[in-house]
């Protein structure tokens, strides 16, 4: 017996030195004091022990299971401070070291122009729709009455994918979509992007256009020159005024060209407007009544206009942007100035 404890003794006192963490240490105390440990033996093991050498015996056990039990206590005390100094060393913060650049980001241009238009027009009234940019030809030219062939498809150079498919050229496609399963009074925006091809200072093969669509009975050429007049305010300066120009789209009739007075140099003439006091803006005009029929809707009982705005060209204009690509180079110099 006395041997046996010797030999506990000796082992604890090599074994417990090389623990390196609390887990450790506690795996070497399970297997010496733990229910099943030696120690625990030794205490089992008196049974077998004649009665009169029980009571030595049991004090040596006691005694080694005392001392077994201090020994682990200090030196867990030890790992604990070595765990708690490292823990220290590790997560500490070296407060001289030059702070993590965490560059402010800026909206986009083009969306800024985005949510101030849904501002202007929203406050006006209308709502907000969204359709797809893989289109079918039946909505993007043929309800708009540019049947097949029809030389007015010369005018957007259009990218088709297969099929019937292609990449939606104009957000007038949206005018047909809201039409189809709306009935009047209709009053909405369609915003998104659009693709032709096409690419130069001034045209990019992607860019984003902005549709207006009103329809309503009694609705006339006044009511959409007085909302594209409080348009022109809110965008640009209280001054300035608009001018609508004869022109021509298959699906309205008649047809304008819209006009902005310079809000750089008021009507005089300058650089931006190129001498001419006016900046071309938006194409609009009165829905045509085939639109309307092709749509369900009785065009002698209703009528309606539509716009539509480029929002990069009206971000060029806006900012004093000399060439569309710079929206598109995402070069954070260009875009960190449209900053707050
Ligand atoms: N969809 C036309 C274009 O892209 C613009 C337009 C919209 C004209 C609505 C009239 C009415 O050029």
């Amino acid at each position: 017996m006395k041997e046996k404890i010797e030999a506990i003794r000796a082992a604890i006192g090599s074994e417990i030195g090389q623990t390196g963490s609390r887990k450790e240490l506690f795996e070497l105390k399970m297997r010496y004091l733990g229910k099943t440990g030696e120690i625990s033996a030794l205490s089992k093991g008196m049974r077998d022990l004649p009665p009169e050498e029980r009571p030595e015996a049991g004090k040596l056990v006691g005694d080694v299971r005392k001392w077994a039990e201090e020994l682990f206590a200090s030196r867990e005390e030890e790992l604990k401070a070595k765990e708690l100094s490292e823990r220290v060393q590790k997560e500490r913060i070296d407060v001289t070291m030059p702070a993590r650049f965490s560059p402010a980001g800026a909206a986009h241009p083009v969306s800024l122009v985005r949510a101030e238009l849904v501002d202007i027009f929203g406050g006006m009234g209308f709502d907000v729709y969204e359709g797809p940019e893989i289109e079918r030809d039946y909505y993007n030219f043929q309800a708009l009455n540019i049947p097949a062939d029809h030389p007015a498809r010369d005018m957007q150079d259009t990218f088709f994918v297969s099929g019937e498919y292609l990449l939606r050229s104009q957000t007038s496609s949206g005018q047909i979509r809201v039409m189809e399963t709306k009935k009047p009074p209709i009053k909405v925006l369609s915003p998104g992007r659009v693709y032709r091809s096409d690419s130069d200072a001034t045209h990019s093969p992607m860019f984003h256009q902005m549709e207006g669509l009103v329809v309503d009975k009694n609705i006339t050429l006044c009511d959409l020159k007085g909302i594209l007049d409080e348009f022109a305010r809110r965008m640009f300066t209280a001054e300035t005024k608009t001018r609508l120009r004869p022109s021509y789209f298959p699906f309205t009739e008649p047809s304008v060209e819209v006009d902005l007075s310079c809000h750089n140099c008021g009507g005089k003439g300058c650089r931006i407007c190129k001498g001419t006091g006016w900046i071309e803006v938006l194409g609009a005009g009165m829905v045509n009544r085939r639109v309307l029929e092709n749509c369900g809707i009785d065009p002698d009982v209703y009528t309606g206009f539509a716009f539509g705005i480029g929002l990069e060209r009206i971000a060029m204009i806006k900012y004093g942007i000399g060439d569309i690509r710079l929206l598109f180079e995402n070069d954070v110099r260009f875009l960190k100035q449209f900053r707050g």
